[in-house]
């Protein structure tokens, strides 16, 4: 079976290989043919660096890439009851083992749902890890319908979900993003954005309600001025500035409240996921799609930070 791994000791580089492997599918698993997967930032700050030794340490070696699947089920665990061979569905776990970027992997019936019928294999890859957590994250701001929502980094993986979603929950939405992204998240359903380009927005006096910093590189206090009182900050926590940030605002309680969601995979919240989609709600902005073999370059794209939308990649040539 073909897959993604990395090799190297200190300086870890990725590489695609062609070896047997042996995937048994436990009582609650499914086995899955994987179409496509998708790449998220966790993915090269975490599996290609020193920690990506850590499952070849435990004797779980080789450590595969990737945590989104989109595919066919293969075979299903004793305790399966909710898919059967042959379902065509889409998740994510990201424990070590689900190992997404190979032909086959392993996952937990209660980290897939069924696919959204109107999308690709490619598409739905690109929903799970991305399109969870902004939906999470929202959820931590306490988003209904009539918040004010600024989503920061509204044109990247997380923040082009989140856009559509807190539109979706009914709230008004404002992105902020770069002058070059701008018409695509207007487009998405913000009712303005701001173009971080020109000058430094986080100094202005607002009002929302919620602030979700989905690229994780603002802090509560940095935003808080962009909040109204008992608003909501919520973090991705992709860099070290957001904990000590976040640390900060629990230290030194003010008026703000400060997240940082952890994303989770589970059924209910894919079903939810694909009842957006299928009511048109949410659509999947995808930046570029790589093939198993390109996998690097597609690294290369998510690393640059400048990602519109999702990357995909596509297992089957
Ligand atoms: N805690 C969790 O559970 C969790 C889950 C998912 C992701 N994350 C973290 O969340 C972060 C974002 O993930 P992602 O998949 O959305 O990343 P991504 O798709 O790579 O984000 C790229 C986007 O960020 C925009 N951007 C960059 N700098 C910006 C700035 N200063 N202001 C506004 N927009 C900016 C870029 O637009 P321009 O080109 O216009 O700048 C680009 O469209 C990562 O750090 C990731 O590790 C955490």
């Amino acid at each position: 079976m073909r897959f993604a791994t990395t090799e190297g000791f200190l300086n870890r580089s990725l590489v695609v290989v062609n070896r047997d492997i042996e995937l048994r599918c436990g009582d609650d698993d499914v086995l899955v043919e994987v179409h496509a997967s998708s790449v998220n930032p966790k993915d090269w700050k975490l599996n290609t660096n020193f920690s990506s030794l850590v499952p070849h340490i435990a004797g779980r070696a080789p450590n595969i890439i990737g945590d989104d699947l989109a595919g066919v089920v293969l075979e299903c665990g004793k305790k399966v009851t909710a898919f059967s061979v042959g379902d065509q569905v889409y998740g994510m776990d990201m424990n070590w083992r689900t190992a997404a970027c190979a032909e086959r992997a392993i996952i937990s019936q209660r980290m897939v749902a069924r696919k959204p019928d109107k999308l690709s294999f490619g598409e739905a890859a690109a929903v799970p890890l991305a399109g969870l957590t902004a939906l999470q994250a929202l959820r931590l701001g306490n988003t209904q319908a009539g918040s004010k929502v600024l989503v920061i980094g509204a044109s990247g993986g997380v923040g082009s979900f989140a856009v559509q979603i807190a539109k979706a929950l009914g709230a008004a939405v404002t992105g902020v993003c770069s002058g070059k992204n701008q018409s695509l998240v207007l487009g998405l359903g913000a009712g303005s954005v701001i173009d971080y380009t020109q000058g430094d927005y986080r100094r202005e006096t607002r009002d929302f309600d919620v602030v979700f910093d989905a690229t994780s590189y603002e802090t509560p206090q940095s935003c808080a001025s962009l909040l109204q009182n008992d608003g909501f900050f919520v973090s991705t926590g992709g860099q070290a500035t957001a904990y000590t940030g976040w640390a900060t605002a629990k230290l030194l309680p003010g008026q703000h409240q400060a997240k940082i969601v952890m994303v989770k995979s589970n059924t209910a919240d894919l079903d939810a996921l694909r009842e957006l989609i299928e009511a048109g709600k949410v659509r999947v902005v995808i930046d570029s799609e790589f093939s198993l073999g390109d996998i690097e370059q597609a690294y290369e794209r998510s690393k640059s930070g400048r990602a519109r939308g999702k990357i995909v990649i596509n297992i089957h040539d």
